[in-house]
């Protein structure tokens, strides 16, 4: 059967893509950026997931304004980069799962989640940079990639407890696939920022960390979060976090937080990045990275293992 080994959460702002493809990421205002995402490309290196299943919002490019699905599933073999203004990015063509992505469909919808199919779709930044921030710059994409797209663009967007249930279904969607599949699931999007407005520009480092914490350890309070409060804590655009809570209504009640990130600002926006695993029932070893071998009694092994594995990295 397919599982969901781990969920990963990272900001999706545009300009780190640019900063990738104009060979930008050694100045020393990205450079701080980058290297936080250093771990977290190790991290992918050694989970080698089968499929990854990235919720991220359109930010007008697929859709433009005159139809805006709510969720918008990416059942296609292929989806095209997006040109948003000054031609599509130079990263490969992201290639679909349509046979777990239509199983997805037929799992979710039944459970009463009425998603929209998208057999063609573009995707754009919201996408492709968490890619390249956990990939890095390959030729090909090294697995399969179902895209969610939720909008968070025009209101009202899905309440936080309506993201968080549909990651829920989305597990059991993903558990039900009868193949052995190890994926990944990405939550994209903020954290806070205000792009336009009187308040544009607007970073909120305190509310930013306590949704970290909240987001490892009691998601549940988080699905509480409205909408205005979110705006008015995280900025307009923070309303973007509501997709990180698909990301962690798909994994299990209990997860080991193996990695946090973040760093002010990148452009408007503050880069919040997480890597949450979720423990393999009966299982000795990490679901990514294969334990080092040790003569060490079990419980220091346990121990080291955990101080290991936890890399906060804040400024
Ligand atoms: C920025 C951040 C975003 O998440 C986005 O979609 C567009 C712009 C920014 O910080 O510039
Ligand atoms: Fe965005």
């Amino acid at each position: 059967m397919a599982r969901i080994i781990a969920g990963v959460s990272s900001s999706h702002v545009p300009a780190i893509g640019a900063a990738i493809d104009n060979h930008r990421t050694g100045e020393p205002y990205w450079q701080r950026v980058f290297e936080g995402f250093e771990r977290s490309k190790e991290w992918m290196r050694n989970a080698k997931p089968d499929v990854c299943f990235v919720v991220y919002n359109d930010h007008a490019s697929a859709f433009s304004v005159e139809m805006i699905p709510t969720f918008a599933l990416g059942t296609a073999a292929e989806f095209p980069i997006a040109d948003e203004g000054w031609g599509p990015r130079p990263v490969p063509v992201v290639k679909g799962h349509p046979r777990l992505a239509s199983h997805i469909a037929q799992s979710v919808i039944l459970d009463e989640f009425d998603l929209t199919l998208c057999n063609k779709m573009e995707v754009d930044h919201g996408l492709t940079v968490p890619l390249n921030l956990m990939f890095g710059s390959p030729k090909e994409w090294p697995c399969p990639i179902i895209p969610l797209a939720v909008n968070v663009v025009q209101f009202p967007p899905p309440t936080s407890n309506r993201c968080f249930n549909l990651g829920k279904a989305l597990k059991k969607a993903i558990e039900s696939y009868p193949e052995d599949l190890r994926v990944v699931v990405f939550g994209t999007g903020g954290m806070s920022h205000q792009i336009s407005g009187q308040r544009a520009g607007l970073i909120n480092s305190k509310f930013d960390h306590a949704f970290l914490d909240n987001l490892t350890k009691n998601p549940k309070k988080l699905t509480r979060l409205s909408h205005l409060e979110l705006m008015r804590e995280a900025g307009a655009e923070g309303v973007e976090m509501v997709m990180w809570l698909i990301m962690r209504g798909a994994l299990d009640e209990k997860v080991d937080e193996v990695y946090r990130f973040y760093t002010v600002p990148a452009s408007n926006t503050a880069v919040g990045h997480i890597i949450l695993e979720n423990r393999i029932k009966g299982a000795k070893k990490s679901a990514a990275k294969p334990a080092a071998k040790s003569k060490k009694p079990a419980s220091k092994m346990k121990r080291a293992a955990a101080l290991q594995k936890i890399h906060r990295v804040r400024s």
